[in-house]
């Protein structure tokens, strides 16, 4: 990656780790994403994955290592939350007493107005107020959810208020977006559905790089659904602490670290994947990422440019 080229960057994680106390968790972990990638971050409960969310989100910096992303058209430290990183947790966050598209202009209204402004300039922030809804409606609407906009969270589905939770992060748009198990607690059917509305965000991203734009969207998922990782994203990450430390020269287990990366199908939103033809992804990922008894060098299944 050409990390001069802001049109390109995504995301540098540089020798990251991080510990809390004894339990060492993450591992000189190295990371670099391009800007419209899609990366299914996939690996063992409890090897990191949320940690490594939060270092890159800037809410809990690692204790060491460095992680790189673009803030205001420069390549700048994460090491506090900023506008440039959203994230969606699996828990919905809406506020139970705004309607959706209240929830989705919030962001808006906090960043770009003052109290004193809302107060003293009632013209002015009228204005704002309908320029503001008007492009929470347009979020809304790529969410699949224009017509449900007036609805409060309790009157809508876990599904579509997973919708509104990814157009609140999309409305500000960042350069980043980290999903933690965003569709976990939902059906399968219904994650389905938002598997699709997430790859047609994809599909958007082809259509702004062929006009030769910067592509607007590029993901971070974490799932425990391999094909769910296989569908959304053209990349697959395994984070894990399975690997082979001592010949790294390490006595004890120094914590998890990417063992695996490469670049898997990308699949039309409409287009159902064939699951069983990515049994060997499957098989490889459950050996290598997921096995304690399989111990390998950390970079066997590493690629060079997983570029899909
Ligand atoms: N705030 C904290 N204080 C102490 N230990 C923590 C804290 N947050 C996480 N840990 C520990 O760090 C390790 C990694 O936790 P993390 O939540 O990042 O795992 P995960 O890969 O997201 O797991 P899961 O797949 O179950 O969500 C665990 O051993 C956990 O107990
Ligand atoms: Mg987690």
């Amino acid at each position: 990656m050409n990390l001069a080229d802001p049109d390109n960057f995504g995301l540098q994680c540089q020798g990251v780790s991080h510990w809390f106390g004894e339990n060492k968790v993450l591992f000189d972990l190295n990371l670099e994403v391009q800007a419209g990638q899609f990366v299914g971050l996939v690996g063992p409960s409890g090897c990191g994955k949320s940690t490594l969310l939060r270092a890159i989100l800037g809410t809990h910096p690692p204790h060491r290592g460095e992680i790189l992303t673009l803030q205001n058209g420069r390549l700048a430290n994460a090491d506090r939350p900023g506008r440039d990183r959203g994230i969606v947790y699996q828990k919905y966050s809406l506020y139970p007493f705004l309607t959706a598209l209240d929830n989705v202009a919030l962001g808006l209204k906090l960043d770009q107005t003052t109290t004193a402004f809302r107060w003293f300039n009632w013209a002015g922030w009228a204005k704002k107020r309908r320029e503001f809804r008007d492009r929470a409606g347009a979020f809304l609407e790529k969410v699949g959810l224009g017509q449900a906009m007036h609805l409060y969270p309790s009157q809508m589905s876990g599904g579509m208020q997973q919708r509104v939770a990814i157009a609140q992060a999309l409305i500000m748009e960042p350069e980043i977006i980290l999903l933690d198990e965003p569709f976990g607690a939902l059906d399968e059917a219904t994650r389905e559905e938002l598997q699709e509305m997430l790859l047609r965000l994809y599909e958007e991203n082809a259509e702004v790089k062929a006009a030769g734009g910067k592509p607007p969207y590029t993901l971070i998922i974490v799932t425990h659904e391999l094909n769910e990782a296989i569908r959304v994203g053209d990349r697959l990450v395994g984070l894990s602490q399975y690997w082979d430390w001592e010949a790294d020269g390490h006595e004890h287990s120094p914590g998890a670290t990417v063992v695996y990366d490469k670049a898997v199908p990308v699949f039309r939103p409409d287009e159902r994947p064939e699951y069983e033809l990515f049994d060997n992804i499957r098989r490889e990922i459950r050996k290598h990422v997921y096995n304690p008894g399989v111990l390998q060098r950390r970079d066997e299944h590493v690629s060079v440019d997983p570029t899909p």
